[in-house]
């Protein structure tokens, strides 16, 4: 191994004197915008050249930002992270719980925004409850109850076209928020019914950030935790006090993050027709709909899982996780201090054609274990269909089957698409969050044909990734269509 490069030469914009880097987000102009990160990080991607890292140094009142594009270095980097990893965002909500609220959190700050021991010691009094796999297993018939009266709810406010309404994000958020009510809570918050106003106050303070830590503080974790739910177990074993401020945590990051995903995961599938169908094919010999689902039913639902990773591939909800270094290191061949802030650009890793043949091609299948796929590139019976659609078919099986040929050849790297990040520090609500959008996205698209009129979506970062347009979708009954 060569000696390492000095840190400043790492590759980045130019810092100009006393403004240094902050100037360019300060304009706006583009790729240096908040709302863009995602052209940012192409940007630096591109400055970075090939397997290589960039740097944006010198931003007002922030260590110096390093970006190793690289999934081996991202390995690398995550694997000698130590016993306590420290994740720096939201700083605001760090002032907010030690300094403006010290007396209320004291010794149990919770997840979001704490770091060292006051972080290991809360995690581990709730990591086993809320990141076990049963954990969310026993959630999964409830959180169909949400998104089978979810489902009721879109089919209520489709207009005369069949098209969901303009602000259907917030309904998305609703959903999501009843979902983390009932996992966490044990309750039925009531978000789904018209004109829930309370359930609107959340939504708006959860946006909010920082005026909503009060408000969920008072409003909701206090008065709402009931003797059901993940947090009511917390409470049992470590007080009412822990189980509260975790549920704040929770229902600040488990809302915005879900929704965001259950949208571009409806909006793929929308846009692709052919795995819209493959996945309907899948629900409809697989999935139970005269009782409510349980965790042993998602099991049968390969296609669908592989559906929602796919889309967290192309559009992941957080585009880039970040780890302060507690040592020196080398990173990519440079030589970089303690204390940096490494940020790991899942979302241009996940979108580059080295480690995702066609990478804007929406393709579940790369996700499937081989044998399911065989399975899954036979072509259906069509033999009295029509010829067109047959032909069609056969040219797009072909297609996606030489995709995946590709990425079966060079295998998916393990550190290439991290929707949920990675390590001890991992999302705690992981698991929960797949359950709930996989029953989501399965209720849905097995009751309805899901069609999309409005152009390519755009997106923009708030800090989520999430869509710029109204969310249009047309939903044609497909039972209605049978008879
Ligand atoms: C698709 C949905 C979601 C995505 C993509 C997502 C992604 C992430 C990511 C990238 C992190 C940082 C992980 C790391 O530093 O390695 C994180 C942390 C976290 N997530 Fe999620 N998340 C989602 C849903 C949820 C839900 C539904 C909840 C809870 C109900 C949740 C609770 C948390 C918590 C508490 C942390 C902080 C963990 C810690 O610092 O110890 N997340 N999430």
């Amino acid at each position: 191994m060569g000696v390492a490069r000095k840190f400043a030469t790492i590759p980045g914009p130019r810092p100009l004197p006393i403004l240094g880097n902050s100037w360019r987000f300060a304009i706006g102009q583009r790729p240096w915008r908040t709302r863009s990160l995602d052209a940012t990080l192409w940007n630096l991607r591109a400055l970075a050249g090939m397997g290589g890292a960039a740097k944006v140094a010198k931003l007002f009142g922030h260590p110096d930002l390093i970006f190793p594009f690289c999934a081996d270095e991202t390995a690398k980097i995550y694997r000698r992270e130590d016993t306590m990893p420290h994740r720096a965002v939201a700083p605001c909500l760090r002032h907010y719980k030690q300094e403006l609220r010290k007396e209320f959190f004291g010794d149990e700050p919770g997840l979001i925004g704490v770091h060292g021991t006051a972080w290991s010691t809360f995690r581990s009094k709730v990591s086993k409850a809320l990141a076990a796999p049963q954990a969310a297993q026993v959630a999964v018939p409830s959180l169909d109850c949400v998104s089978n009266d979810f489902v009721h709810r879109m089919e209520s406010i489709l207009d005369h076209n069949r098209e969901l309404p303009c602000d259907f994000l917030t309904e998305l958020y609703k959903w999501a928020l009843e979902s983390v009510g009932a996992w966490a809570l044990g309750t039925r918050l009531g978000c789904l019914k018209d004109n829930d106003t309370d359930a609107m106050e959340i939504i708006n303070n959860i946006h909010g950030f920082f005026h909503s830590v009060p408000e969920l503080e008072l409003n909701l974790c206090l008065k709402r935790l009931t003797d059901k739910g993940v947090c009511a177990q917390i409470a049992l074993n470590s007080g009412e006090k822990v189980a509260t401020i975790l549920a704040l945590d929770l229902l600040l990051v488990g809302v915005d993050t879900t929704a965001a995903a259950a949208a571009s995961t409806m909006y793929l599938l929308a846009t692709n027709p052919r795995a819209q169908r493959r996945l309907q094919t899948e629900l409809d010999i697989n999935m139970p709909t005269d009782r409510s689902m349980n965790h042993r039913d998602l099991n049968n639902l390969p296609y669908l899982k592989a559906c929602i990773k796919e889309a967290l591939r192309i559009k992941p909800v957080i585009l880039g996780n970040g780890r302060c270094i507690q040592s020196d290191a080398v990173i990519a061949g440079y030589e970089v201090p303690k204390g940096s802030h490494i940020v790991f650009p899942h979302y241009v890793m996940s979108n580059e054609e080295r480690y995702f043949p066609s990478p804007n091609e929406y393709i579940p299948e790369r996700w499937l274990r081989d044998d399911t796929n065989k399975a899954g590139t036979v072509i259906p019976n069509i033999s009295n269909e029509k010829h067109i659609e047959a032909a069609r078919s056969v040219c797009e099986h072909a297609g996606v089957a030489s995709v995946v040929k590709k990425q079966r050849d060079i295998g998916i790297h393990p550190f290439a698409s991290l929707p949920f990040g990675f390590g001890r520090r991992m999302c705690i609500g992981k698991r929960f969050a797949e359950a709930e959008l996989q029953l989501l996205i399965a209720r849905a698209f097995q009751k309805y044909n899901v069609s999309w009129y409005h152009g390519e979506l755009t997106y923009s970062v708030t800090p989520t990734y999430i869509p710029n347009e109204p969310l249009r979708f047309r939903l044609d009954s497909r039972t209605k269509k049978l008879t």
